[in-house]
């Protein structure tokens, strides 16, 4: 994209951690409860930490924390969130809104719901380069198809215009990782962002994920009930249970020598469905 417009994004030192959340809990004062407790990690540029854990576990909540969206009621009690420098406890309203989209960003399951679907895909895209970027009509215009390019569709040109009823749930995931990257973030979360879509089509979305992550130097987050999605994507992997984390490390650890027995039922179920064709074995890393 060839824009001069400032960025409204945090900095990040090189090689230092782009996110680095520590001892966050996340407590929900409807049930008085707390819904996640004592979660710590960091994610870098060009690398992917996937979160996996059964329903209900808390892996969206902490996500949602993360974007500074938490659901009313629902808030950050203990630990810090530091975004690209930034702890997330002292962002107004307005200061959050210019870092999401520019710094972190997400996808979720569901991309039709995201969008309007009486406005074209292409439309909806370029609004947000005119409105968080500032770009005029035109060169929005040039950048979106640029865009569409990148997420890998075909005749951007004709995509374009087309409504979100016209596409296929693969393709809506393509234009929604578009949107998530247009303002080119230092982070973007995966929240099950493929688990409503056919197996193959989820191969090219995964495969596309890691191509951005690489050439954009992203920072990735992906959350998934499927251990497999996690041992093709991610560099480290964290294990929740009921709001705790049970256990975290490298990939190749957490999968191969689990030292919970929650993450060894995960892989027994997953074992069946054929894990083993993600996986390097640790000396093929080495
Ligand atoms: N908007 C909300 N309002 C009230 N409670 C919520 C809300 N979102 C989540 N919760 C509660 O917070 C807890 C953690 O939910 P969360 O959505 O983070 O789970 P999850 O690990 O993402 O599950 P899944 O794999 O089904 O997506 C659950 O007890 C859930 O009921
Ligand atoms: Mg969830």
């Amino acid at each position: 994209m060839t824009t001069t417009a400032p960025s409204a994004a945090a900095s990040t030192a090189p090689g230092a951690a782009v996110l680095a959340v520590d001892g966050v809990q996340i407590y929900n004062h409807l049930q008085d409860t707390v819904t996640v407790e004592s979660i710590s990690f960091e994610v870098r540029p060009g690398r992917a930490l996937g979160i996996v854990g059964e329903s209900g576990s808390g892996k969206t909540i902490t996500c949602r924390a993360l974007l500074g969206i938490l659901p009313e009621l629902f808030e950050v009690s203990e630990g810090t969130i530091t975004l690209a420098g930034r702890d997330t406890a002292t962002l107004s309203r307005s200061e959050w809104t210019a870092l999401r989209g520019t710094t972190i960003s997400a996808v979720f399951q569901d991309p039709a719901s995201y969008l309007n679907p009486s406005i074209p895909v292409g439309k909806q895209l370029a609004e947000i380069l005119r409105v968080k970027k500032g770009q005029p009509r035109r060169a929005a215009k040039q950048n979106t198809i640029e865009l569409l390019e990148k997420v890998r569709i075909h005749d951007p040109e004709y995509v374009y215009f087309q409504y979100p009823f016209e596409l296929s749930g693969g393709m809506l995931q393509r234009v929604l990782i578009a949107a998530a990257v247009a303002c080119e973030p230092q982070v973007l979360i995966a929240d099950e962002a493929t688990t409503a879509l056919d197996v193959t089509v989820q191969a090219e979305i995964l495969d596309l994920l890691t191509d951005l992550k690489d050439s954009l130097g992203l920072a990735l987050i992906v959350v998934s009930h499927d251990l497999a999605v996690v041992a093709e994507l991610c560099d480290e992997v964290l294990v929740m249970r009921e709001g705790q984390v049970v256990e975290q490390g490298p990939t190749e650890r957490v999968l191969y020598e689990p030292s919970h027995e929650y993450t060894r039922l995960l892989l027994d179920e997953h074992h069946r469905f054929g894990l083993e064709r993600f996986l390097r074995k640790p000396e093929e890393t080495a």
